[in-house]
């Protein structure tokens, strides 16, 4: 298959790319970081221009589009609405109209951040209800590819760690950046996810790709619920760090611009039994990453 992934630059574009490349003809967008992969061709998509989206589509003529371009900084997508609604929002439903008139099958990549937060173990039947602009951008893009497209996946996706390229990367990161030099990690004990190894991700969508017939909204996540501070406790614990630089904290002792849900945690039960796959828990997701980072 030909596959176009808008965000190849990106965490999740660019490990796409690199779980796609072996098995189809893949081809990575990226705006401010160019990048260069064996067996994968990178082109530059800027997706506040339409004109840009539609000749890049008509050039590369794929059979799939993975959407995973984005801003993705909620505290970015507050201070600049305009721009987050373009490109979150607006460049979706231009992609999703493109999708339409070529027939091109759209897998769109969402977040658990369209729900408020107020329950937790969410099903692709709850009700969706966004706590900040970020939420509101990438629901606008979920309901847009619904009207436009029959042919279409929404792949809502959680707070993902891993290995990135250097440009683009993830908390964890952070994390370990801050461990070296010592630093105390602020961790929340009141935010509960459902965190997501990126391979996991990745191997997760590789199966939505392979099933042509599939279509509608999928959660795909780890099958863990829990909050930053547990997170931590396992990750200090594979990578070596004392659990004494871990600082437990509330999220209203932290500013911020703005707010996030407290338990966004996603129920993978329909992923599960489509796809028979379940992503890796917290331990083992995060020794494979530390057997990742060995290994290279
Ligand atoms: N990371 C998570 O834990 C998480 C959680 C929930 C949902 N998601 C969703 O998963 C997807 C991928 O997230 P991510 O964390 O991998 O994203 P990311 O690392 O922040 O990368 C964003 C990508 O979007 C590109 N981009 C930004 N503005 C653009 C523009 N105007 N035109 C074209 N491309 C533009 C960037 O290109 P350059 O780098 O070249 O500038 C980059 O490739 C997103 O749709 C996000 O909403 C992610």
């Amino acid at each position: 298959m030909r596959i176009m992934i808008t965000g190849g630059s990106g965490f999740l574009g660019w490990n796409l790319c690199l779980g796609l490349r072996k098995r189809h003809e893949v081809f990575g967008s990226y705006i401010r970081h160019p990048f260069a992969l064996d067996n994968c061709s990178s082109f530059k998509l800027d997706l506040t221009s339409q004109g840009e989206i539609r000749s890049c589509i008509e050039q590369i003529k794929p059979d799939v589009i993975i959407h995973t371009a984005a801003i993705t900084n909620p505290d970015q997508c507050e201070k600049n609405r305009p721009l987050a609604k373009k490109v979150n929002g607006d460049a979706t439903r231009i992609l999703a109209q493109i999708c339409q008139d070529h027939a091109i099958r759209l897998i769109y990549t969402s977040t658990d951040l369209v729900f408020n937060g107020n329950n937790g173990l969410y099903t692709e039947e709850d009700k969706t209800d966004p706590l900040n602009f970020y939420g509101e951008t990438k629901l606008a893009g979920e309901l847009a590819i619904k009207e436009l497209l029959a042919n279409f996946v929404v792949v809502r996706v959680t707070l993902m760690y891993g290995w990135g390229n250097g440009m683009n990367g993830c908390f964890t990161d952070w994390m370990l950046s801050a461990l070296e030099k010592k630093d105390k990690l602020h961790l929340f004990t009141d935010q509960y996810r459902t965190p997501t190894l990126v391979n996991d991700t990745v191997t997760g969508i590789i199966k939505v790709i392979e099933e042509p017939h599939v279509a509608g909204v999928f959660h795909l996540a780890g099958p863990e619920r829990v909050n930053r501070v547990e997170f931590g406790r396992v990750f200090v614990d594979t990578f070596g760090f004392s659990r004494d630089l871990i600082q437990a904290v509330k999220q209203d002792e932290i500013p911020a611009l703005v707010p996030r849900p407290k338990d966004s945690s996603l129920s993978i039960r329909k992923f599960q039994e489509r796809y028979h796959f379940t992503p890796k828990g917290i331990k083992e997701g995060i020794k494979t990453m530390f057997e990742l980072r060995n290994q290279s």
